[in-house]
């Protein structure tokens, strides 16, 4: 009797196991779609991580539970010798790749033509910049994986890419059913932001690192030991199907798309349907204007003819379909030649070797000149007078001399050293680690003249009609010697100068005029105090209140403001210990520089004191209407994610900065739970 009831209660927690085992693996493989194919996380990284761990201990006491498709059979199998050859079930393409529109408008003509209509749908997603992959299921079961090698035939790698957890192990049943056979095709890639915080550790480590997202997605999954593989962060998305059995025909391309989705499959939620080629150009402008912005890189578009039944009769050419065009983007990379070094000093005295280029058209922009940043960095990259080079323009980034380019038999000319006196004021220069800087202080007239500019600039004072070419003027005529002149500046003296007359004179006069009574914080800010940015000397004019207790404020004192460390603070404290800066200050106080002080923040409130962070776009407010909210109710908007981060507000298409609140726990607040917390709903 007594055996027969252990034995009873053994089958019944076997059961219940089995029931517990399947629920886990139910709920992981559900949270696993909302993170990597919904893109909208439903639980902490903690609870997640429970839910795994219950389900690797049931499945220790229970192996007989285990299956080949359970989320814990990710694991990263042995190193292999070599990579299975691997023949793919439909060939895996490439594509034609064009750039120049008329070729665009060429291809819709060729497929009008074809197929007698007047106008073709089409379906258009992102190039991605990763490694095309060819990754089966047999009844929903993932199989194998490989890569595009000469389309035929690829490397297999299907336990690189079993890691990858993106990847599902085991597809969703749409309405129960899914294809006995289905080849998917799609890119792996590494978002930008994984990508920076994997060569940061592998810098850490002393590993070489990888020049770009594409090669270190490509690399990772290349890798002969698959342990390595699951420790990179990986993504996938899929993009075309190459073969399906056992599944109704789709009639076009989204509805494949739409299906793979169902399937538990991520595939970009930026593709979407066009009704014309007109479509087709907007879809490509849209994607070049936000490329800098998207979390991975992309190259171009992809258009497809989305009616499946069409693309048999538009046939291939050598290697590429008829039915499918890479439009890509412009580059941003072009060559040319270095004409001369120039050395430019800034508002800080730091001495910048800038690069000044034969012009070359990058991105519609004429590029003449590049930074070269420091002299250790041409002396790494080994640039001197003559040499052709690459040249890269990012969106607005200011453009940057990559590499040289050797070219056969050149004879180059001599290294290019610093100079050892300020190029503007004579002064030695001092070095300090990889740059060179000019001791001078504001009697540099460059210096000063950066001085000014920064001190009139938006967020600053916000002087308007003071730009560069007036304050060159001042400076060079005398006239102004320091910020503070800029206050007893008289229409007379101004018509004076070059360019000036009646009008524009009072123009400026008044500006400056206006410009007297400021915030605390901006006056901060314009100082130019050497490691205080825009939100630094918010936190400051908050924290103290006064431009007095911010001017005697030890470098302690200085730390107990939220976000200033012991550089910023040491910073703070020896700007105000130098009496020339003291005295400058003074003599804007009493040429009528008046100061507001913000108002005491509230307290009391759900946002007091609490650090806020934004990721993605807000529908009722700006962003930085959201940042001034905060700021009222007490709160401090921050840029960045960290430990204490005591909100993060997703938006609309949340980035990188969402994961990284979810992976360190910060509580999430939707647009909605945050307009009621901060009581405006
Ligand atoms: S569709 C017939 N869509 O770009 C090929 N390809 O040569 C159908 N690629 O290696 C491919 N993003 O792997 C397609 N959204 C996308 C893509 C994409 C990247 C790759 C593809 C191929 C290369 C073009």
């Amino acid at each position: 009797m007594a055996t027969h009831r252990r034995a009873a209660a053994k089958t019944l927690t076997l059961d219940a196991a089995r029931r517990r085992v399947e629920q886990l693996r139910a709920r992981i493989r559900h949270h696993d779609t909302l993170y990597y194919v919904l893109d909208r996380p439903g639980i902490s990284d903690a609870e997640y991580d429970a839910l795994f761990d219950e389900l690797r201990r049931l499945e220790a006491v229970f192996p007989d539970l285990v299956t080949p498709d359970s989320p814990t059979q990710r694991v990263a199998g042995e190193p292999v010798p070599s990579f299975p050859e691997v023949r793919h079930l439909a060939p895996m393409l490439s594509l034609d790749s064009v750039t120049d529109p008329e070729e665009v408008r060429r291809f819709d003509e060729r497929i009008r033509q074809a197929l007698g209509r007047a106008r073709v749908t089409y379906v258009v997603e992102p190039k991605f910049d990763g490694l095309s992959l060819e990754v089966v299921y047999e009844n929903g079961q993932y199989v194998r994986a490989s890569t595009r090698g000469d389309g035929e035939r690829g490397e297999g790698v299907t336990e690189n890419v079993r890691t990858i957890r993106a990847v599902p192990l085991r597809l969703h049943a749409d309405r129960r059913r899914v294809p006995r056979l289905l080849a998917v095709r799609g890119e792996a890639i590494m978002r930008v932001e994984d990508f920076r915080k994997l060569n940061a550790q592998l810098e850490r480590e002393g590993k070489p690192l990888f020049a770009n997202p594409r090669n270190a997605a490509a690399g990772s999954i290349r890798q002969l030991d698959p342990r390595v593989t699951t420790q990179r962060p990986l993504r996938i998305t899929f993009y075309d199907v190459l073969r399906i059995k056992g599944a109704p025909a789709f009639q076009s391309d989204w509805a494949q798309l739409v299906a793979l989705r169902k399937w538990g499959l991520p595939v970009s939620d930026l593709s979407r349907p066009c009704e014309s080629i007109d479509e087709v150009f907007t879809y490509h402008r849209e994607m070049e204007s936000r490329r800098d912005s998207l979390d991975v890189e992309i190259d171009g578009i992809v258009a497809k003819v989305d009616d499946l039944a069409a693309r048999p009769r538009l046939g291939m050419t050598a290697r590429h379909p008829r039915w499918a065009l890479a439009f890509k983007f412009s580059p941003r990379e072009r060559e040319t030649v270095i004409e001369d070094i120039a050395v430019q000093v800034g508002r800080t005295g730091v001495l910048t070797p800038v690069a000044v280029l034969k012009p070359v058209e990058i991105g519609g922009v004429t590029v003449t000149r590049a930074t070269l940043h420091n002299r250790e960095e041409v002396a790494r990259k080994d640039l001197r007078i003559g040499d052709r080079v690459r040249v890269i323009r990012a969106g607005d980034v200011i453009p940057e001399v990559i590499a040289r380019v050797p070219q056969r038999g050149e004879r180059r000319k001599a290294s290019f050293e610093m100079p050892k006196r300020c190029p503007v004021c004579g002064t030695p220069v001092v070095r300090e680690g990889p740059f060179d800087r000019c001791p001078n202080g504001l009697a540099c007239p460059a210096q000063l003249k950066g001085a000014i500019e920064h001190f009139a600039s938006r967020d600053a004072l916000d002087i308007r009609g003071l730009g560069k070419e007036t304050v060159e003027k001042l400076v060079s005529t005398g006239l102004v010697q320091s910020v503070a002149d800029l206050f007893t500046l008289r229409e007379e003296d101004l018509i004076e100068l070059d360019g000036f007359a009646e009008v524009s004179a009072r123009n400026l006069t008044d500006a400056i005029e206006k410009a007297k009574r400021t915030e605390l914080w901006r006056f901060l800010y314009a100082l130019g105090i050497p490691n205080v940015g825009a939100s630094t000397a918010r936190d400051l004019a908050d924290h103290f209140g006064s431009l007095a207790a911010v001017m005697n404020a030890d470098e302690e004192t200085l730390m107990q403001v939220e976000g200033i460390g012991p550089n910023v603070a040491a910073s703070i404290a020896e700007f105000f210990r130098h009496l020339g800066n003291r005295r400058i200050l003074h003599l804007c106080l009493r040429r009528g520089v008046q100061l507001v002080e913000p108002k005491r923040a509230r307290r009391a409130g759900p946002l007091a004191g609490k650090a806020v962070v934004f990721t993605g776009g807000l529908a009722s407010m700006s962003r930085s209407d959201a940042e001034n909210l905060i700021r009222r109710l007490g709160g401090r908007p921050s840029g960045s994610v960290s430990k204490k981060t005591d909100y993060a507000v997703a938006g609309t298409e949340p980035g990188s900065k969402y994961e990284k609140a979810r992976a360190l726990g910060v509580k999430i607040l939707s647009e909605e739970e945050f307009l009621r917390l901060a009581g405006v709903r």
